[in-house]
């Protein structure tokens, strides 16, 4: 089971005007704790409560339809391509990063054991869209288009021109080389499937994009590139178990939540930075942005008053940033809690060869570069306590698809327990929507002519 540590976050070590008496504070919110996570997974079955991800570690039936897809197409394919944005994309993206060998699309196919290559779109940059076509033999891709809404503008273009080239290149036949994720009823890219009869998964009724990762919309990808899914769905089983214990003193999650929510609102750190010591973990930190933020990051609380809360989301990587932001973590505000992610065991042992005697460098000769990342990764932690800034080390144990699976499953738990905390609802974004509302009149969308006016004299008037 993941750890987490705790300790640095305390008065005890970072002193009174930064750290938290965290016994004191898990007693004194003990009872709070007790009904938020039995509430939580009272709601968990009920419709509307959008907390259906909290059973998709159950879910034998789409487990058992992803396996049965990808062993069919087995061989079929060079190259998984997958259109999607947000939450349609940063788990896909954060676990086959995780998981897969480093540089998978580097490697042969034999060294892939003749799994496909996989590439995400998670943007519209017209340039990245086009590169990428360019190279992909698109008769030998698979394109799984992603989208809960089935209308996401980002998503649906890049899909439009995709199907268009596919269509080009195949023939009728191109069907085949299409895969949608979306909802089972309503949304303009299931009609489109149903159309062109398109092989199709769902995104389940009551889940979010950003707590989707362990629906088809992940696990479909990770299927098809070879990855062990039983193993991912063993671990969030465990770790859903471990989390339904009440009693904070044995919930992690509810720890960290706690914790975040204290330091934000007693404490004034309003910014939860997230640093893996792991370049495989690096996209983790991109998908916890998100669920943090989007779900955290609200104006109104429950009851209907204005609040504003949130913390604001950082991405980190150990070590790279320590030679970029920790000089700001250490002497700048000190408005931060700082997530540290830390491996145990590492896949590869990494001699580092005894070749200079130099004093500077001679001492690393002998060592591993294992044991460099996590002395980087200690020392960078007791060097921020010594500058009374709080950090809690979540500490697992190697990266496989168990250990990722459980990381990811507690963050969304965690997201819930401290949107509880904060009385706001976890589940909704109303703050994205006048963006879109704005690109949609800006496109000439039909039924946005009157935003687009408005729009318009708001544009000229910032000009
Ligand atoms: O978490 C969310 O709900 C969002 O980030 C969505 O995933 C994102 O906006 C994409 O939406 P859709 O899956 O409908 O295309």
């Amino acid at each position: 089971m993941i750890k987490l540590n705790y300790k640095n976050a305390d008065a005890l070590v970072i002193g009174e005007e930064n750290g938290l008496h965290l016994e004191a504070e898990f007693n004194e919110y003990k009872d709070k704790i007790v009904h938020i996570i039995a509430d939580l997974n009272k709601r968990k079955d009920k419709n509307g409560q959008w907390l259906q991800w909290m059973n998709l570690g159950y879910n034998e039936e789409t487990l058992w339809y992803v396996k049965e897809y990808a062993a069919m197409v087995k061989g079929r394919f060079e190259n998984i391509l997958v259109l999607g944005i947000g939450g349609s994309a940063l788990g896909g993206l954060a676990v086959t990063e995780a998981l897969l060998k480093p540089y998978w699309n580097l490697l042969s196919e034999e060294q892939r054991n003749g799994m496909p290559r996989i590439f995400f779109l998670d943007n519209i940059d017209p340039d990245t869209i086009n590169g990428l076509l360019d190279i992909l033999d698109l008769e030998k891709t698979l394109v799984n288009v992603i989208t809960k809404s089935g209308s996401t503008a980002e998503t649906m273009s890049q899909f439009m021109i995709v199907k268009d080239r596919l269509e080009k290149a195949l023939g009728d036949n191109y069907r085949y080389n299409v895969v949608a994720t979306t909802d089972k009823k309503t949304g303009i890219l299931r009609q489109i499937a149903e159309q062109e009869g398109y092989k199709t998964f769902v995104v389940p009724d009551d889940v979010g994009g950003r707590f989707s990762v362990f629906s088809a919309v992940g696990l479909l990808p990770f299927a098809l590139v070879g990855l062990d899914i039983d193993e991912m769905t063993n671990g969030i089983k465990d770790m859903d178990l471990a989390l339904k214990n009440t009693d904070i003193h044995n919930n992690i999650a509810a720890q960290n939540a706690l914790i975040h929510y204290l330091m934000d609102t007693k404490k004034g750190k309003n910014i939860s930075v997230m640093m893996p010591y792991s370049s495989r973990l690096k996209y983790v930190s991109d998908w916890y942005a998100q669920l943090w933020a989007e779900s955290l990051g609200k104006n109104k609380d429950k009851d209907g008053n204005d609040v504003h809360i949130g913390q604001t989301p950082v991405k980190a990587l150990g070590a790279t940033d320590q030679h970029s932001q920790i000089q700001l973590y250490n002497e700048g505000p000190n408005n931060k809690v700082i997530n540290f992610i830390r491996v145990e065991n590492f896949d590869t042992t990494l001699e580092i060869p005894n070749i200079f005697e130099y004093t500077g460098i001679g001492y690393l000769g002998g060592k591993t570069i294992n044991q460099l990342i996590n002395a980087e990764a200690d020392a960078t932690r007791v060097a921020l306590a010594d500058y009374n800034r709080p950090t809690v080390t979540i500490t697992l144990e190697k990266v496989d698809g168990y250990n990722v699976a459980q990381l990811l499953y507690m963050l969304e738990v965690q997201t819930a327990i401290a949107g509880e905390l904060y009385n706001i609802d976890t589940f909704n974004q109303p703050g994205v929507e006048q963006a879109k509302n704005y690109t949609y009149a800006l496109m000439g969308r039909k039924g946005y002519e009157e935003s687009a006016q408005i729009l318009q004299s708001k544009m000229t008037a910032a000009v």
